[in-house]
């Protein structure tokens, strides 16, 4: 029963969609299990850019059955877009189910995220601005609605005008936005529901079904360990589990489905948003990572802030996540450096310090420990074997293999769905 969870063991960003759509050529089914489209995972396949934001990026495989979750959190305004984009790009979009329990983002989600954004100043998380927030809150609250009640007429137009009232009050007694209209919303999220219909479904039926015939199962992660509710630099994360534990309860199975965990790791570390980041670079270096791979949000346009490799972070994410085994991306883009450092440790107070802190009071505190290593050219995007890469990154990779005790499956060497060196097989 191979199920593989493919997630993020940064801050977002690593490269999910790219292992993901590899991988998918192998799998039986791709399953997304949080977050929304505050996702934005770029794939480079069949000559063409994608960029998916809810949509598994199994989609692009076509003829896999690809799921959304009850996990994920839907705005059904922007997923029929997605739906037409990678439809106008020639690839079909039946096979797409949607769960029936999955949350609906909501106008006033989206409002509240910007009003609360806004309202916080300088203390803003510096959220993607698309409700996710506000989404899992009511969620959590039981005042949100899930994809089933779309489908509903009677009740969704009832709930509906409860719940809305109580929102506007917040948004203009509060905040001092405007109100939002009841028949817009009404209408529009009638019509959605409608659009999508035939695709939502309990899916944990589905994925049941093909767990009893010992199908290969992946799980496609979105944002990263460190924006995860839990166990990120809270309160600067998102509202979702996107470590490995978030699938059992993101998709309806058993936690004994998953039987590896890929954690997706960039050669550096990137963040996007508010929030502590003790490998940042504020140099030139910095600069030119972010100008050289392009690290500028895909759905926020926003620059990434930028630095060297945490260790730190990654023993903590093969912790919490259990992860068997990880895929680095860019080493392409760390090359052309003649040095590079990889943070293994952290100093607080004269000691060496291990575990990654809860404290933001600690993590602003923390130093990072540094190693230097040689390092490498970087036209290294036609290379296959491991063998073949120049020493420098060879000795890069068997680094965090030794300081993490976890083996490097897959390195990435440029963005395309076939630059990237295999060192073992994951289904
Ligand atoms: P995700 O959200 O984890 O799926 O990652 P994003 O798609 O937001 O960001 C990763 C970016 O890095 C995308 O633009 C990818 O095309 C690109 N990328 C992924 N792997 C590699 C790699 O090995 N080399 C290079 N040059 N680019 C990569
Ligand atoms: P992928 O799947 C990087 C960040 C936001 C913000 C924080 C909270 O492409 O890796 P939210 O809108 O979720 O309430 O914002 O989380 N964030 C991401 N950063 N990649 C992502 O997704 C992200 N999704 C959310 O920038 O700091
Ligand atoms: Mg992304």
């Amino acid at each position: 029963m191979p199920g593989l969870v493919v997630f993020g063991s940064q801050w977002g960003d690593e490269g999910k969609g790219r292992f993901v759509d590899y991988l998918a050529g192998q799998a039986d089914m791709v399953i997304r299990y949080q977050g929304g489209n505050n996702a934005g995972h770029t794939v480079y396949a069949n000559g063409q850019e994608f960029k998916l934001r809810t949509i598994p990026s199994g989609i692009i495989s076509e003829g896999k059955p690809c799921v959304i979750g009850n996990g994920v959190v839907i705005d059904p305004a922007s997923l029929l877009k997605e739906i037409e984009y990678v439809e106008a790009k020639g690839v079909s979009a039946a096979n797409l189910h949607i769960s029936d329990r999955a949350h609906v983002i909501m106008p006033y989600h989206k409002v509240l995220d910007a009003l609360s954004e806004a309202r916080l100043g300088d203390a803003k998380i510096g959220t993607t601005g698309n409700g996710i927030g506000p989404c899992y809150a009511d969620k959590t609250s039981r005042c949100g609605f899930r994809m089933c009640d779309l489908l509903e007429e009677d009740r969704f137009s009832k709930k509906l005008k409860v719940v809305l009232e109580g929102k506007n009050e917040l948004i203009t007694k509060i905040y001092g936005g405007k109100p939002l209209s009841y028949d817009e919303i009404l209408n529009d999220y009638l019509e959605y529901g409608r659009k999508l219909k035939d695709r939502i479904e309990d899916t944990s039926l589905l994925i049941y079904d093909y767990v009893k015939q010992n199908k290969k199962i992946l799980f496609e992660g979105a944002q990263g360990m460190l924006l995860d509710l839990d166990y990120g630099t809270y309160p600067f994360v998102t509202s979702s589990h996107p470590t490995a534990g978030g699938v059992a309860c993101g998709v309806g199975v058993g936690p004994q489905v998953v039987t590896d965990v890929l954690g997706v790791v960039k050669s550096y570390t990137t963040r996007v948003g508010e929030g502590p980041f003790v490998t940042e670079l504020f140099d030139e270096i910095g600069d030119a990572i972010r100008n050289k791979g392009h690290e500028f949000g895909t759905v926020t346009g926003r620059p990434r802030r930028c630095g060297w490799l945490d260790l730190v972070i990654l023993r903590f994410a093969v912790r919490v996540s259990g992860i068997t085994a990880f895929a680095l991306s860019r080493m392409d883009t760390l090359g052309g450096f003649d040095t590079v450092k990889v943070c293994v440790g952290y100093e607080y107070k004269g000691k060496m310090i291990d575990n990654y802190p809860a404290s933001l009071e600690m993590l602003s505190k923390m130093k990072p420990v540094y190693k230097e290593m040689q390092g490498w050219r970087d036209d290294i995007s036609e290379i296959r074997n491991f063998e073949d890469l120049p020493q420098g990154a060879q000795e890069y990779v068997k680094l965090i293999e030794e300081e993490t005790g976890i083996p490097v499956a897959m390195i990435g060497v440029g963005p395309g769905r076939e630059q990237c060196v295999m060192r073992k097989t994951m289904f």
